[in-house]
């Protein structure tokens, strides 16, 4: 192929890091060298290095071994978007405003400049909602862009997965084993607080893989008094210890989400967190002094490690397809699953919502059958 006319992509990892990504870079990129004979490159830092024109070539080379591993060649930042881009002095410190708010603006355009300077045909952004939000208004303003969705939360709902999640949900399995021995031994009631924001998913689906007692979730309020209730009807069984595994957006029935922290500079400014000690004081007072209560907070492990095979595999067909997109001029649209088919959606219809656990889902149905405890209702007693 003549080199003038070889398509020229850049790619960035946008917003938290997920396992999942490295194997999407690799695939997309091998892809588009091998069959369609494009130069890919790589922003760092998500829309970071877009600003600052910081940017690697990506090669084979530079992909070599990285498939497996979680984070990003690319690094990642959840606080750079540059239509809402905080402005700081020469000192490095925010400007404010007379009410003290960061005083923002829109650096769009410096961005679009290095695009055009580099001769960028496409930007593929790897992002969750916040950067595929960004992605949106790029396209607007004419570059071609195609999305990519990532989350470990598993809560776009354009698509029925994202890479991340299966990752996640076999971390915290693993995890709710180690935890499941020693409350045993211990006779102890541990809560483990797992990630997720609004959505459960992660909560859901290592809560049953994990055999948690109790599981509670941000779409499902809880009251204190029906989980006091389960731990009493599994002590009766002579099982005197239980798990219970707490969402980190999962609150008490008229009550409040818990919030750890607020990221000034971060578009999506709250951090969830702090449930399991919160949880773990108040049920500590209500239940029987034979059992302490301990809280057990997972964190950023749940974002990082080796990629589980799974995810490689949606991974590799998510960098696939967006290539097949590149190819076929497909822009302004995110690659997306449904029914476990890939196809595409125009972001227009894939930002702003957000995939929440509907409370009649059969896995809910399945975990209350076995007699797993959401908090808004007493278990059956039965031997
Ligand atoms: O969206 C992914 C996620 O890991 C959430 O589950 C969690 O609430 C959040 O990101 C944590 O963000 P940070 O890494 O910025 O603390």
């Amino acid at each position: 192929m003549d080199n003038k006319n070889k398509k020229r992509i850049a790619i960035l990892t946008g917003g938290g890091d997920a396992p999942g990504l490295n194997a999407v870079i690799y695939a997309l990129t091998k892809t588009c060298i091998y069959k369609y004979g494009y130069d890919v490159i790589g922003y760092k830092f998500g829309y970071r290095g877009l600003l600052l024109n910081d940017y690697i070539p990506i090669t084979h080379e530079t992909i070599s071994g990285i498939f497996h591993k979680g984070g990003s060649i690319l690094y990642n930042s959840n606080k750079h978007n540059l239509f809402d881009f905080p402005l700081k002095d020469e000192n490095g410190n925010f400007v404010r405003d007379e009410n003290g708010k960061i005083v923002k603006r829109d650096v769009s355009d410096v961005a679009i400049e290095n695009l055009k300077k580099e001769g960028i045909d496409t930007l593929v952004v790897l992002g969750g909602d916040g950067s595929l939000t960004s992605a949106r208004d790029f396209s607007k303003k004419g570059i071609n862009v195609i999305g990519v969705p990532k989350t470990i939360d598993n809560d776009l709902h354009a698509t029925d997965e994202t890479f991340g999640f299966n990752t996640a949900v076999a971390t915290v399995t693993e995890a709710l084993g180690k935890i499941h021995t020693t409350a045993e031994s211990h006779q102890r009631v541990i809560i483990v607080e797992v990630m997720g924001r609004n959505a459960g998913w992660i909560a859901l689906h290592s809560g049953i893989a994990g055999s948690a007692d109790v599981i509670l979730l941000p779409e499902i309020p809880y009251k204190l008094e029906h989980i006091v209730q389960k731990i009493e009807e599994r002590d009766k069984r002579g099982k005197p210890f239980s798990i219970i595994v707490v969402s980190e957006g999962a609150k008490e029935e008229g009550g409040q989400q818990t919030v750890d922290r607020i990221i000034e500079d971060s578009p999506d400014a709250v951090r969830l967190g702090g449930i399991a000690h919160k949880l773990s004081g108040q049920l500590e007072k209500l239940i029987s002094d034979d059992h302490e209560v301990r809280p057990v907070v997972l964190g950023h492990i749940q974002r990082g490690g080796e990629t589980s095979a799974y995810d490689r595999i949606l991974s590799a067909r998510f960098g696939s397809y967006a290539a097949k997109m590149i190819e076929e001029e497909r822009y302004g649209e995110m690659v997306c699953i449904k029914k476990g088919e890939l196809t595409s959606m125009p972001f227009d219809l894939v930002v702003g919502g957000q995939r929440l656990i509907d409370p009649d889902n059969e896995l809910i149905q399945v975990a209350r059958d076995m007699g797993i405890s959401f908090g808004d209702a007493p278990v059956e007693e039965r031997d």
